[in-house]
């Protein structure tokens, strides 16, 4: 394995860019390669077979480009498949559960804990298990919000529409007097604000990006593995289909232009 080698990335579509976004911040001079399967968006409303089918299919796209390292960019993903990917990858793979967990319990003071994410991640319980198992006295209020998604893909980041769904969603958890929030799932970091409105400012707003760069950032360091290059990374997009709002959303969300945005065909990503 070659220092140069990217680091992989998979979502379901537009917001696992939020993870790379932290990775990116925290080691710009790694070589990226992001797949977002915005073709089969959402996964979160799918069966655990599929979600896992589809996770698998990325992870080989993203091995035929030679990763030293797997970000499972996609909270519904790590629910359900870290497991599998885990058995049948032979490099590394990071899931986003355990990060935003421990996370979570750094920040609640008063030991209630909300979390939010797609029907999967909340129906498997995956973040309540992994609280537990981490503090068994813990609190734990989850909520599903699955329009989120949808909303954060079409860019309804200032809207009413998105306030009012918020206020739908958040305001069962408002009452439970949580102080902080998991945004368990990856696109949600991009309507951070509308959601930080709605639940006040007193609740702390979790997300796994960061602590998640952090545990990329040991690994590469432990390994030898870091990009000690001293020029920014190549970062690499593909993309099972191309949303028009794609490169628009995701170049406002990373703060840069996008110059290589790539399609996959689907036949390529199943029959390979
Ligand atoms: N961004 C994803 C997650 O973190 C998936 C959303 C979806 O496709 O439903 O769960």
């Amino acid at each position: 394995m070659d220092r140069t080698n990217p680091i992989g990335f998979f979502d379901s579509g537009i917001g696992g860019l939020t993870v790379v976004r932290a990775v990116t911040q925290l080691l710009p001079n790694e070589n990226i390669i992001y797949f977002g399967d915005t073709a089969r968006v959402p996964y979160g409303s799918k069966s655990n077979d599929t979600v896992i089918d589809y996770s698998l299919q990325a992870a080989n796209f993203l091995l035929r480009k030679n990763i030293k390292l797997l970000v499972v960019a996609c909270n519904t993903a790590s629910s359900v498949a870290l497991k599998d990917l885990k058995r049948f990858l032979t490099i590394p793979v990071i899931g986003m559960i355990e990060p935003g967990s421990r996370l979570a319990l750094q920040e609640s003071k008063n030991g209630k804990v909300g979390v939010i994410g797609t029907n999967a991640t909340i129906n498997n319980k995956a973040y309540s298990h992994q609280l537990k198992k981490l503090s068994p006295k813990i609190q734990v209020y989850e909520k599903a919000c699955p329009l989120f998604v949808p909303l954060a893909e079409e860019g309804w980041i200032e809207n009413k529409a998105t306030e009012l769904i918020a206020k739908e969603y958040l305001t069962e958890l408002k009452e439970k007097e949580i102080d902080s929030l998991v945004l368990g799932c990856t696109h949600y970091p991009i309507l951070r604000d509308v959601i930080q409105k709605v639940i006040g400012k007193k609740v702390k707003l979790v997300d796994s990006g960061t602590p998640a760069a952090k545990i990329v950032e040991d690994y590469l360091n432990g390994r030898g593995l870091r990009n000690i290059s001293n020029q920014l990374g190549k970062r690499e997009f593909y993309v099972s289909d191309i949303p028009t709002k794609f490169r628009e959303i995701a170049e406002r969300f990373l703060g840069r232009k996008i110059s290589h945005l790539h399609k996959v065909d689907l036949d390529e990503l199943i029959n390979e």
